[in-house]
């Protein structure tokens, strides 16, 4: 929310939200003081990342399916919970003819040192999924995250303690061109698909890439992909996070007073058997009246925004898990 606070651009944020419309969620973007179209989504956040990443996707199809029906002029952006953005990326899209994609670097958290020992062996180099050029500067191929390392290692449910994996491409990679998901526009290009081909199989549609007959359009963006504009990291609370508790802090925290140091100690604390990591920090490093927001527990919230001048974002707030 607060990157596309920044936004220079007119901007319409989409918000879609799983298991309905909620008076929290719209009073949260009510904040940013965007434009802002909030609607529910039937289906709740189910547990599975695997169920998770398929439910987005659909939630992201609804909100272009808003586009097409208010017929929404601009640059489409699909932002996400999950994604740092450099605002050169909204600069970066103005350049869209139709559909661009850029390079997202991948932040992997893991709590097993056995997989930071492989990436230093690697050389610690962030993987970027994005598009690949030649030496002219014509797509080729893509950038993919290479999964393969973490078979069988990776979370499976949403409060799993292993890696989270993005998906073999992120819809947040993409940027299009409003005009390409409208109905019975001039001059559309015939390489895209009718939106409503989708309907009943929204199942299919993966990535941007799904609306396309052939990907070879795909316009690469930031430098041809050298550029990161944007980075992905993945966290969610745990289903069995009391905090907050529907968003509401009760009773209210007493005074809150920066903290004299990092409540980060310098060595990480030993890892988890339990849960009680967060307690043992704050514990040991701040002031008994110094409360820090506890880390990012961020509700199962999904998003995707957009930018420029059409924003889709998809929150899927609580997400009760069922
Ligand atoms: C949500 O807000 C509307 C309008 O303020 C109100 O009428 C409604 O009762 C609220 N719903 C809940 C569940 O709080
Ligand atoms: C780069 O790809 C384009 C499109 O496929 C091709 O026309 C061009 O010759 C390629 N350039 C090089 C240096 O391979």
């Amino acid at each position: 929310m607060h990157a596309l606070m920044l936004v220079p651009y007119d901007l319409v944020w989409i918000v879609v939200e799983a298991g309905g419309v909620t008076n929290e969620t719209a009073s949260i973007i009510a904040k940013s003081g965007l434009r802002t179209i909030h609607v529910g989504f039937s289906q709740r956040m189910p547990n599975s990342w695997e169920a998770r990443h398929k439910l987005e996707s659909r939630m992201r199809l609804h909100a272009l399916r808003i586009v097409r029906k208010e017929k929404l002029d601009g640059v489409v952006v699909f932002a996400d919970d999950s994604n740092m953005h450099s605002m050169e990326l909204f600069d970066e899209a103005q350049n869209v003819n139709w559909i661009g994609a850029v390079s997202v670097g991948i932040l992997l958290h893991s709590d097993e040192s056995s997989y930071m020992v492989q990436s230093e062996e690697e050389g610690a180099s962030m993987p970027v999924q994005g598009p690949a050029c030649n030496a002219t500067d014509k797509l080729v191929g893509w950038h993919t995250f290479n999964s393969l390392q973490y078979t069988g290692r990776s979370a499976v449910y949403i409060d799993d303690r292993a890696p989270v994996l993005p998906r073999k491409l992120e819809w947040s990679g993409f940027v299009l061109n409003s005009r390409l998901v409208w109905k019975d526009v001039d001059g559309k290009p015939e390489w895209v698909k009718d939106l409503d081909k989708f309907d009943g199989v929204d199942e299919e549609i993966e990535t941007p890439l799904s609306l396309l007959k052939s990907t070879s359009v795909v316009e690469p963006l930031g430098n041809c992909g050298r550029q990161v504009l944007l980075w992905w990291l993945r966290v969610e609370a745990r289903t069995d996070s009391k905090f907050p508790s529907r968003w509401i802090i009760d009773p209210p925290l007493d005074i809150t007073i920066p903290s004299k140091r990092s409540p980060w100690p310098d060595a990480p604390p030993e890892l988890p058997s339990n849960e009680k990591v967060l307690t043992n920090t704050q514990e040991q490093t701040n002031k008994p009246s110094t409360r820090t927001k506890s880390p990012r527990s961020r509700r199962s919230r999904s998003k995707k925004k957009h930018d420029t001048k059409v924003i889709g974002v998809q929150v899927s707030t609580y997400s009760e898990q069922n």
